[in-house]
């Protein structure tokens, strides 16, 4: 069975109490329940891995590339940041789409930059947590093409 990764990154851990106004009152916890029943609406195993610390996320990335065949990736704040998840990416050659819940582009202009968007598949901002049952649609849309 095709399976999927769903990766979180820093913070993400505290949804539903970190700046609901922002981020809405969903947890990690029913983000995840909400991806494996729409991945398995779709045939797809999906796999949800969260974590504070970016070399942990490039290990992630790197071991996807034997058990999964592609990755929904809000990576937080390190989206802004960090050249090393890119080059992560770029190496393992899956399909990203990259997700967040709030509109970066409406936000602080510091968060207008992603590092993520030009190796993911697309971007999908904005949305809240329907944002990920998007990204989960589109990754099946690529594979089934
Ligand atoms: C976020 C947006 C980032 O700018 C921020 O640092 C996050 C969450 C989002 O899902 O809207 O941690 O990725």
């Amino acid at each position: 069975m095709t399976s999927l990764l769903v990766l979180n990154g820093p913070n993400l851990n505290l949804l539903g109490t970190r700046q609901p106004e922002v981020y809405g009152s969903v947890t990690l916890a029913d983000v995840e329940e909400i991806c494996k029943a729409h991945g398995k609406s779709l045939g797809f195993d999906v796999e949800t891995m969260q974590s504070n610390h970016e070399g942990v996320l490039i290990d992630a990335i790197h071991a996807a590339k034997s058990s999964h065949q592609g990755i929904v990736l809000n990576a937080g704040a390190f989206t802004h940041t960090s050249v090393a998840l890119m080059d992560a990416i770029a190496s393992v050659e899956l399909p990203v789409v990259e997700v967040h819940l709030s509109n970066i582009h409406a936000r602080e202009a510091f968060r207008h930059k992603s590092f993520i968007a030009p190796v993911a598949l697309g971007q999908i901002a904005g949305f809240g947590v329907k944002g990920y049952v998007l990204a989960l649609d589109a990754l099946a849309g690529h594979l089934a093409a």
